[in-house]
C-alpha cells in the first residue's frame, strides 16, 4: 500500500496515505518530503521500468499478437524514449534540484534562490512532458484493456504500466503542488 509520511509527535514516519490530510502533507518538512519520494518513487521507478522494458521486449517477441502490435509498437517506442528522459530527469532531481531545495529551506537567500528557479521550470517541463506521454500510453493501451485474446505477458505488461501511470501522477503531483510551489512563492532573505 502507498505510504506517506505523518508527523507524530514532533517526529515524521511513514503511514497510510488515506489518513493524511492535505494539511499534514503541508506540514512536512521539505527533508521529509524529498526522504520519501525519494524511496517511494524515483526508486520504485528504478525497479518498473527495466521490468516493463522486459514485459515490451517479450510481447514484440510474439507473433501471435498480430491485433495490436502496432498500438503496442507505438507503445514501446514512448515508453523507451520516457524511460531515456526518466533516467536524467531522475538524475537531475538527485543531485541538482533535491540539494538546492533543502540548501535553500536552511538558508533562503537570493544566492540559493537564483539556482533554484531555473531548476524548478527545468523539472516542471519534464513533469508536462510525462502528462503528454501519459495520454499517449492511455490511448495505445486502449487505457490499459488488454483483447480477450491477450496473453498472460501482455496482461501483466499492461498492468504493469497502469501501475507506473499512477505513481508517476502521485509523483508530479506531489513535486510539484507540494515541493517546487513552495519555494516559488518563497522571499529571499
Ligand atoms: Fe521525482
Ligand atoms: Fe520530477
Amino acid at each position: 500500500m502507498t505510504q506517506v509520511i505523518q508527523p507524530n509527535n514532533g517526529r515524521w514516519h511513514t503511514t497510510n496515505m488515506e489518513k493524511l490530510s492535505l494539511d499534514q502533507w503541508n506540514e512536512a518538512p521539505t527533508s521529509a518530503l524529498v526522504t520519501y519520494i525519494i524511496d517511494h518513487f524515483h526508486d520504485r521507478l528504478k525497479i518498473q521500468i527495466p521490468q516493463i522494458n522486459l514485459l515490451f521486449k517479450k510481447e514484440l517477441g510474439n507473433k501471435s499478437n498480430k491485433e495490436y502490435t502496432a498500438d503496442i509498437i507505438a507503445a514501446f517506442h514512448l515508453f523507451s524514449e520516457f524511460a531515456h528522459q526518466m533516467h536524467f530527469h531522475l538524475l537531475q532531481e538527485e543531485t541538482v534540484a533535491f540539494p538546492l531545495l533543502l540548501a535553500m529551506e536552511k538558508n533562503k537567500t537570493p544566492e540559493n534562490l537564483k539556482k533554484l528557479t531555473p531548476i524548478i521550470t527545468a523539472m516542471e517541463q519534464d513533469h508536462q512532458d510525462d502528462l503528454t506521454f501519459i495520454a499517449s500510453i492511455q490511448k495505445y493501451t486502449h487505457n490499459f484493456r488488454p483483447p480477450l485474446s491477450a496473453s498472460e505477458n501482455l496482461k501483466l505488461l499492461f498492468t504493469s504500466l497502469k501501475e507506473l501511470i499512477q505513481d508517476l501522477q502521485l509523483h508530479i503531483e506531489m513535486e510539484n503542488n507540494l515541493v517546487f510551489k513552495r519555494f516559488k512563492t518563497v522571499d529571499p532573505a
